[in-house]
């Protein structure tokens, strides 16, 4: 099973027109095709889904269990907020990596706390796509150990 995940939250489905001085001027279909081909060139597949809406990105995470190996996952302002999306990710064994367009870090202070990162394998932050491609490499490179660990 060499299938990814990649989950865009809220106000991702205006990336190209939405403050490009901070998210650029990539759209959100340019961006998943970009990790599509990325993953391919990788030997794995990669399904996209973006919501504005939380329970919606839930309803995600839940079905990713035994469907994907690692979930890409940019949660926009849910990383700030959501426990729910936090308690989703716990309750599931595939693991997931957090990114963000943005350095969250250098910008506002409420911007610098995320409920998801601790239940995340990691978290990757103001590399804009390269972070989204590093999150990739970063999901095969933990299945290639998990398989070997099987192996082993
Ligand atoms: C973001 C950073 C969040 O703080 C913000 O709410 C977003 C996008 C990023 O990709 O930089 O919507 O996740």
């Amino acid at each position: 099973m060499n299938r990814l995940l990649l989950l865009n939250g809220p106000n991702m489905n205006l990336l190209g027109t939405r403050e490009k001085d901070i998210y650029g001027a990539y759209s959100l279909e340019d961006l998943e095709n970009e990790l599509h081909q990325f993953s391919v060139k990788k030997g794995y597949t990669m399904d996209c889904f973006q919501s504005n809406h939380e329970g919606e990105l839930i309803d995600q995470i839940h079905a990713a269990s035994g469907k994907y190996v690692g979930i890409v996952f940019n949660p926009a302002a849910y990383t700030h907020t959501s426990i729910a999306i936090r308690d989703a990710i716990k309750a599931i064994q595939v693991p997931v990596i957090e990114v963000h367009m943005s350095n969250v870090y250098a910008r506002e202070t409420f911007r610098h706390t995320s409920m998801i990162a601790p239940v995340c394998e990691g978290q990757i932050t103001g590399l804009g796509i390269t972070g989204y491609r590093l999150a990739v490499l970063a999901l095969i490179d933990l299945n290639r150990k998990g398989e070997n660990d099987v192996n082993t």
